[in-house]
């Protein structure tokens, strides 16, 4: 049997991930830098658990050396991807992530090269963000191979976990992303609104940094990408107030607040995961011509379990190149109704002409 390790399993979306692990019997070791969670969790899991922190990619590389993949849930990515991906290109072990931080993405991708030469598949993003989202904008380019631009949109506020907001609120303090002529290009939040039909009702959706902006360019070679997420008014003037210089997002008073506010205690409850749904949107442009089409997807949650190790199963049973991978890059554009319950494409064959910007806050 081949080993998954998963690093950060005691987390909200790590847990949800190593319990499916186990009822899809891909028999997980457990891991970790926190001694009592851990043994909290093997206790209760009965699989057994390694201990270790980020400190030193040495000591990373010497706990997983007997492994085959590593499925890290730990985030804020940005404080553990670099030292696990270090770790497994030391000791030849492929890396699998749920990230959705485009700086995460972008330093993963930069060592492509170095992961081909060690023979070590590095695929970060395997969760909600990136699959839907990325199999869209390679199916967009099926479509429209000659595509210059691609807008892609989310339509799915929900409350989400502490550990998403952690991660939200410290990408935020670096405003928004856009890729721009091949090159990423760091734009204030929210720098952009649009009313986007994102398959129930046009809704105004801003630009949000995720890593989409990253995944769709190294997917599809087209060299403009925005992502757009539907976004409420309260949230947009949140935003707009940020842009503004009002201290609205700053960590600490946010975070009280508003996990007091949603009564958020680690994340959605299970039946708010089951009742969740997403409903995802792309737009491919080229020279006059404008191809859109559509999917809808569970709740993010559980497209990021499903997701996650489902992609870990392909790495695990050697589906992938060695080398930096984008979801779709690996497995194709269809790579997304290997999740349960994902429908589409919809395809628009006779796309509205107008869809207009509504606003740039440049
Ligand atoms: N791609 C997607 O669509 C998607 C979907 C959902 C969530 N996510 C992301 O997944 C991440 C986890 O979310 P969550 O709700 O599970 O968060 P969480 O409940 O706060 O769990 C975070 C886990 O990461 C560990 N961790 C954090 N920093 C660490 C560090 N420096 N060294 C070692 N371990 C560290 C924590 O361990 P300790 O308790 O020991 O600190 C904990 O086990 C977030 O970044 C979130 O944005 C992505």
């Amino acid at each position: 049997m081949d080993s998954l390790l998963i690093y950060g399993s005691y987390g909200y979306v790590g847990r949800l991930i190593a319990e499916e692990a186990i009822d899809r019997g891909l028999d997980p070791i457990l891991a970790g830098r926190d001694r009592d969670d851990l043994r909290e969790q093997v206790d209760e899991l009965g699989r057994p658990g390694r201990r270790f922190a980020l400190d030193d990619p040495e000591t990373v590389a010497e706990a997983v050396a007997d492994v085959d993949c590593v499925l890290n849930c730990a985030g804020p990515f940005s404080n553990t991807a670099d030292s696990i991906v270090e770790g497994c290109l030391r000791s030849g072990t492929d890396y699998v992530d749920v990230t959705g931080e485009i700086p995460v993405i972008e330093r993963i991708a930069d060592r492509d090269a170095e992961a081909a030469d060690a023979g070590v598949t590095l695929l970060p993003a395997a969760g909600f963000s990136t699959i839907p989202m990325d199999c869209l904008a390679a199916h967009l380019v099926d479509r429209l191979p000659d595509a210059e631009h691609l807008s892609l949109g989310v339509d799915s506020f929900r409350i989400p976990s502490i550990g998403t907001l952690r991660t939200v609120i410290e990408g935020i303090e670096d405003g928004g992303a856009i890729r721009r002529d091949g090159r990423l290009e760091y734009v204030p939040a929210a720098w952009r609104t649009r009313r986007i039909d994102f398959g129930r009702g046009t809704r105004p959706g801003v630009t949000m940094p995720m890593g989409d902006v990253s995944t769709a360019y190294y997917t599809t070679d087209v060299p403009n990408v925005e992502v757009y997420a539907l976004m409420p008014q309260p949230a947009r003037l949140a935003l707009k107030a940020h842009r503004l210089g009002a201290p609205l997002l700053a960590p600490a008073p946010v975070r009280t607040a508003l996990k007091t506010l949603a009564g958020i205690r680690d994340g959605p409850s299970e039946r708010a995961r089951r009742r969740g749904s997403a409903f995802v949107w792309g737009e491919a442009r080229a020279d006059g011509d404008r191809a859109v089409s559509r999917l809808r997807t569970p709740d993010p949650y559980v497209v990021t379990i499903d997701g996650a190790l489902t992609t870990a199963r392909r790495v695990l049973d050697g589906d992938v190149e060695p080398g930096y991978r984008t979801p779709a890059g690996a497995f194709g554009s269809e790579f997304v109704f290997e999740l349960d319950d994902a429908d589409g494409f919809f395809d628009e064959e006779t796309p509205d002409e107008t869809s207009p910007v509504s606003a740039v806050l440049s």
